[in-house]
């Protein structure tokens, strides 16, 4: 089998090839990591060449099934160990993002659905888990897209932070999704590009795709937003999440609490978008979410270029939360969540579930 599911992300290789396009290229050069072992998938996630809070979770359900493929001729009796083992090494590649925990555990579960039956069958069951893991993603995106369309204003400016699009998804996006999907409804809308220190997925990434898509924008670098929206040329910010709490606190990438803010002072709507996967209903509150805290090196020799003197100490969190009370609605594939969120995320999350099952 190989990956068939084509998505600017993940392109089809002679399976168990997983290839991926490294994101730490663009937009120098489009190149697909070949990757032929797991090892090789999870060095891909640790080191952002694939990032994003769904594309993570896609890449680990290949990675996954990629091991247990490589592993089939050994004896049936140590297929649960050894799934048991690659799931728990994909779980400790990066912490903030709750879809790759989600996605695992869809792997864990079909592995353990899969109990008793021959293990070509239970590698097969698990290929075709992955691709429908990818699959439900691509789907979460359009269903996003229409749901979040229609609260966008017929024209104006929209701010984003980081990459919400192609490249951080299996599918069209979630935040630049709903940009996507209300251009498509005939919307005038421009974006703000926060350039998003300090990997600059902003600059780097959402640029490009804006580019690509001949999409309206502007980038920005992030100590601007508020002044652009003081400007007045801000009528909505939509962001989007790597881990949603029970009470809609959202952990995105760092800055995006500094925009929830600036927002709230200029009475903009501030929006998030996101599959169900990204909420985690066993964090009651956004203080419960672990913070990615990554090298020194990204904020002090950005690019490989040193701009800070040796030895500086450095506070690197990859996210922040921004407060449920900052956010006027959460866009997931089921519907838009309003405050006070509690109930309308519960009955999201269930009505996925269930749609799953
Ligand atoms: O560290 P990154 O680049 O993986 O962080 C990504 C983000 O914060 C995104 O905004 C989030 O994952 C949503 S992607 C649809």
């Amino acid at each position: 089998m190989a990956t068939k599911i084509e998505s600017v992300t993940f392109r089809p290789g002679k399976w168990p090839v997983v290839r991926i396009l490294d994101q730490r290229k663009i937009p120098q050069s489009i190149e697909y990591l070949e990757c032929a072992e797991p090892g090789q998938v999870m060095h891909a996630i640790r080191t952002l060449a694939v990032r994003g809070a769904p594309a993570i979770g896609v890449a680990a359900a290949y990675g996954i099934a990629q091991a247990m493929a490589l592993s089939a001729a050994r004896p049936a009796g140590d297929f649960n160990r050894i799934l048991a083992e690659i799931a728990d090494a994909f779980a400790a590649t990066r912490p903030t993002a709750v879809n790759l925990f989600w996605a695992i555990a869809r792997m864990r579960a079909c592995g353990a659905a899969t109990e008793g039956q021959p293990v070509a069958e239970r590698v097969q069951s698990l290929q075709t888990e992955a691709l429908r893991i990818h699959e439900d993603d691509r789907l979460c995106c359009q269903a996003i897209g229409q749901h979040g369309a229609a609260l966008l204003p017929q024209r104006g400016g929209i701010l984003t932070h980081c990459n919400t699009g192609a490249l951080a998804t299996g599918g069209e996006g979630t935040a630049l999704g709903v940009i996507r999907a209300a251009r498509a409804l005939g919307k005038d809308l421009h974006v703000w590009v926060d350039e998003t220190r300090p990997l600059l997925q902003g600059a780097r990434l959402t640029a490009w795709e804006c580019l690509q898509d001949g999409i309206p924008a502007t980038l920005i670098c992030d100590n601007m937003a508020a002044h652009v929206m003081k400007l007045g040329r801000v009528q909505a910010a939509i962001v989007g999440a790597d881990r949603i709490a029970a009470n809609g606190d959202s952990a995105n990438k760092i800055g995006t609490y500094s925009v929830a803010i600036a927002c709230a002072r200029h009475g903009i709507p501030f929006y998030v978008a996101a599959p169900t996967s990204t909420v985690d209903l066993n964090c009651a509150k956004g203080d419960d979410i672990p913070i990615e805290e990554r090298a020194a090196e990204e904020v002090t020799t950005p690019q490989g270029v040193a701009l800070a003197p040796e030895g500086m100490p450095v506070f690197n969190p990859a996210f922040d939360v921004a407060p449920a009370d900052l956010i006027a609605g959460i866009i997931t594939e089921v519907g838009v969540a309003r405050p006070p969120f509690t109930a309308d995320l519960q009955r999201f999350v269930e009505s996925a579930r269930l749609r799953l099952a």
